[in-house]
């Protein structure tokens, strides 16, 4: 989605401005600007297609001198990627620049208003709107203006604004649309995520809805919307510089993958606690967590994928009915929801628009609200009661493999808190369990060393056209994950089914060659997965398995084997995802696609 990132202070903006939406340029988008002040005049760059052309355009930036700017990445919404649409935009006499995102919902009605007061529109945007009516209502009082003109719009927004009568002075305001300020040594910087400016400070200031900052070389002061200058906590972001660096891979999207085993460490150790596992940020009794009837959980795309495990552990070790939604559904289908359940939301970013709504759902329903994120002092963070942080740091590539391993190691450690604490967890087991846990980081490492020989298998598969994933139980959450993971960057028709649906219309699909992985993990459903295979083999399928190590009587059975390392039943999928993000990595990179921006992908879907 749309990227901001503004600085004032005493160096030249631009090349800060261009940086910083370099960093910002995994969230995806399709158009690129840069407006910066001179002391005299807003001067505005902006251009469709990727950021080295506005770099080129600029000469790095050199062509707009100043040191005060906004900058922005577009992902279309409204209009084109065209020159036009991009942002920042401006009022006729080019006196106001804006840079916005999110959508501004009533901005045909706006505009109309606008072009019936004699505001000729350059662009097909929503955001325009803004830019003309900061113009509009402008009472000589920025934070008067900018909170006369929050008062007509409706929808999201995070706001970049710069006025050319306030030179020095950079305004932000924000609506359902994540904002931060960041406070460095020789200026100030505002930026719709962190990686845009961790090159810069750690320090920062999250804007909440409906505030208002104004940002000088030297100063930082929050309005709310009754124009009261009120205080804000500065906060300080504790990942490494170099996580969002690619770290001499060609792709994030590898860097990622390789460090999973740290980020799955990283996850668990704080969890595990002389042979127990610790959850303070609950902040909830044994008893209470007893008396817990009935879980809910919602997200979106692989964070609903790790959900799909979540249940499936849960339910298994816990014995607690789960319920998994994808959060656009739950947010509109009036879930009936219980005062004694909990809802959990799982998000990498915690910033994604359906997610937070359906978060929001429940909180109205007065049940209370876990979140699952990475992503430090995202809205869902400081929306739920509780959060609980997965350690995989930044997160660059689009498709997600890090956070989705972190996320589903969380739902093995709040199983594991729930089984314990109903007395399901012998002492033997716990051990056990944790052992296991423990082995987990190692055991990903020695698929990831493997990689070559899935980078062999999937250059065979580059030109192919179809490809299904199939699994029963906790298998059955990995096809969908291995099927998404595919589809997103490689753009090739993948499919994902439980095994025994496959007589119920699916297996029609199947042709000469058609490449089916099984995913066969699970010991209980082990023969049950060979009759599936064994079925689609008949009607002519290439079959790729995914088994347990030892379970070499497959090989009868399946074309092509890959074995992933032995642990307990419920935490194979942390292994079992493994050659299969690799598999779409390389099926993806041997197409020649940009595998961390796939077409038509936002990182984080701040929109409905
Ligand atoms: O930031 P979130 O985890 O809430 O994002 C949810 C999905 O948009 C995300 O998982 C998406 O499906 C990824 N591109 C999958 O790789």
């Amino acid at each position: 989605m749309c990227g901001i990132v503004g600085y004032v202070g005493s160096s030249e903006a631009a090349p800060i401005l261009l940086d910083g939406l370099s960093k910002l340029e995994y969230r995806g988008y399709d158009s690129a600007g840069i407006a910066v002040f001179d002391g005299e005049n807003i001067k505005i760059e902006k251009t469709p297609g990727r950021l080295n052309a506005l770099v080129e355009m600029t000469h790095d930036g050199k062509l707009l001198p100043g040191h005060m700017g906004i900058g922005h990445t577009r992902w279309a919404t409204h209009g084109k990627a065209t020159v036009e649409n991009a942002h920042p935009h401006y009022n006729p006499s080019m006196t106001i620049a804006v840079v916005h995102n999110g959508i501004i919902e009533n901005y045909m009605e706006l505009r109309a208003k606008m072009e019936r007061k004699g505001f000729a529109f350059r662009s097909e945007t929503d955001t325009e709107v803004v830019a003309m009516m900061l113009d509009y209502y402008n009472t000589g009082d920025p934070v008067e203006t900018i909170i006369k003109v929050m008062h007509r719009v409706e929808g999201s927004y995070a706001l970049g604004i710069m006025f050319k009568e306030l030179p020095g002075k950079m305004f932000a305001a924000r609506k359902n649309s994540p904002l931060i300020v960041g406070k460095g040594t020789d200026g100030n910087y505002i930026a719709s995520d962190v990686p845009a400016i961790l090159k810069y400070t750690r320090d920062v200031y999250y804007i909440k809805d409906e505030e208002i900052a104004e940002i000088t070389e030297d100063g930082i002061s929050f309005f709310n919307i009754d124009a009261e200058e009120i205080e804000e906590e500065l906060h300080t972001i504790e990942w490494d510089t170099n996580s969002a660096d690619k770290g001499g891979y060609e792709f994030y999207m590898m860097k990622e993958m390789m460090e999973q085993p740290e980020v799955i460490r990283n996850t668990l150790n704080p969890h595990i606690v002389k042979g127990d596992i610790v959850f303070d940020e609950l902040k909830i009794s044994d008893e209470d967590l007893r008396g817990i009837s009935r879980i809910h959980i919602a997200a979106c795309g692989s964070a609903y994928h790790a959900g799909i495990t979540g249940k499936y552990v849960i339910e298994g070790m816990a014995r607690i009915p789960v319920e998994v939604d994808l959060a656009s559904e739950f947010r509109y289908r009036n879930p009936i929801l219980d005062k004694n359940a909990v809802l959990i939301c799982v998000s990498q970013s915690g910033e994604t628009a359906d997610t937070l709504e359906a978060m929001r759902v429940a909180s109205r329903a007065g049940v209370p609200t876990w979140s699952i994120v990475n992503a430090q002092g995202s809205t869902m963070t400081r929306e739920s009661d509780v959060t609980i942080y997965t350690n995989a740091g930044p997160e660059i590539s689009v498709a997600t493999t890090k956070a989705y391993s972190a996320q589903i190691a969380v739902f093995y450690l709040l199983a594991m808190k729930f089984a314990d604490a109903k007395g399901l967890l012998s002492a033997e087991d716990k051990k056990s369990y944790i052992d296991d846990l423990k082995r987990l980081p190692e055991q990903v490492e020695m698929l990831l060393n493997n990689k070559e020989r899935i980078q062999k298998f999937a250059n065979r598969y580059v030109s192919a056209r179809d490809v299904f994933f199939i699994g029963r139980g906790l298998d059955y959450a990995i096809a969908l994950e291995a099927s998404l993971k595919l589809k997103e960057i490689s753009y090739l028709h993948a499919e994902a089914y439980a095994a025994g649906e496959l007589k119920h219309g699916t297996i029609s699909l199947i042709e000469n060659n058609t490449l089916v992985t099984a995913l066969v993990t699970q010991d209980e459903l082990y023969d049950k997965m060979i009759s599936n295979v064994v079925e689609v083999k008949s009607r002519g399928a290439f079959v790729m398995a995914v088994t347990s190590v030892g379970h070499t009587d497959i090989e009868e059975h399946a074309d092509y084997v890959l074995y992933v390392p032995e642990t307990n039943k419920y935490f194979t999928n942390s292994l079992a995802i493994i050659p299969l993000q690799l598999f779409a990595y390389y099926v993806s990179a041997g197409k020649g696609y940009d595998v961390d921006h796939p077409r038509n992908l936002a990182k984080s879907v701040t929109v409905e």
